[in-house]
């Protein structure tokens, strides 16, 4: 599942060879980060400080406001949060253009996050837990089959982050499609109920209310949400070790990976940056291996 590029290998990748191995579900991985880092200081800062003020799980900075949002009232660390995130947003966001720059066309920048939370033993409900075994089902609202990509950076300078795998969407679709009730060819157009939906939560964005979108929705977006669910309600997937791989990620290290396409879990690790962006469906140069065509198929192409 994993492919790791040393900065050699970066330098000698052939044009489509890391974007096309992102879309086969590879987990990518750098052993030296291969941008920039925030100064040792400002992550000091932010893994000593940013805990006592966190409103949510994760302070994310947004492009689309310039804001940091999951922060109480520090001005001082909401400053610290937006400069150093916007800052590694841009140093992501110019490595992704440089490495995978088709599937950047027509993009979208998501947050540029920092999660100080121990992954390990948070407790929480299935469906909100990262420790199980799962593929992503939308972001930021309904994705409509676009792709979710995030970048990782461990920024914990002793503990490793540990990850665990169950394999790419295709073949996890090849063995547990029935068993989560999404087998089948399905049409994934949307009707005039998802539409009028989508016209009106466009509409309250469009005046103001941000959160509108988040709540949008499509008949491929609610079939990834069953996968999911089934993944982490479903005992017997999460112990099943036909293909689990465990992985670590050392300190200062780099990955990357479609999370709607490769199943993931956080088993540990604590202090990471985490930048999501969507990518268009459109732009993917092996679309036959997308979860939307396969859902649509009904099949895994040969
Ligand atoms: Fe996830």
């Amino acid at each position: 599942m994993r492919v790791t590029y040393s900065p050699e290998q970066l330098a000698a990748a052939a044009p489509y060879e890391i974007g096309e191995a992102l879309e086969r579900g590879r987990i990518i991985c750098f052993p030296t980060c291969p941008i920039e880092l925030p100064s040792a200081a400002d992550l000091a800062l932010l893994r000593e400080q940013l805990p006592r003020e966190l409103a949510s799980k994760n302070a994310s900075y947004h492009p689309e406001s310039g804001r940091v949002h999951g922060l109480k009232g520090d001005p001082a660390l909401r400053e610290l949060g937006v400069r150093v995130l916007r800052t590694h947003s841009e140093r992501v966001e110019a490595f992704l253009h440089a490495t995978i720059g088709y599937l950047t066309r027509g993009w979208r920048v998501g947050t540029s996050s920092f999660r100080p939370v121990q992954e390990k033993g948070r407790n929480l409900k299935p469906h909100a837990s990262n420790e199980l075994v799962h593929v992503d089902a939308g972001a930021y609202g309904a994705t409509n089959g676009d792709r979710i990509l995030r970048f990782f950076v461990n920024v914990n300078p002793a503990e490793d982050r540990v990850w665990a795998t169950q394999g790419a969407f295709a073949s996890l679709y090849q063995r547990y499609a029935a068993a989560a009730g999404v087998e089948g060819a399905h049409r994934l157009d949307k009707g005039p109920l998802d539409q009028l939906r989508t016209a009106l939560l466009s509409g309250l964005a469009a005046a103001g209310v941000k959160a509108a979108t988040v709540v949008d929705s499509s008949p491929y977006d609610r079939l990834m949400r069953r996968f999911h669910n089934y993944m982490k309600d479903t005992p017997a997937f999460q112990s099943a070790r036909d293909t689990y791989e465990e992985m670590r990620f050392p300190p200062f290290s780099a990955w990357m990976v479609l999370t709607d396409t490769t199943s993931h879990a956080s088993l540990s690790g604590q202090h990471a940056l985490v930048n999501t962006f969507l990518l268009r469906l459109a732009a993917c140069r092996l679309p036959a291996v997308a979860p939307y065509h396969i859902l649509r198929a009904g099949r895994v192409a040969a």
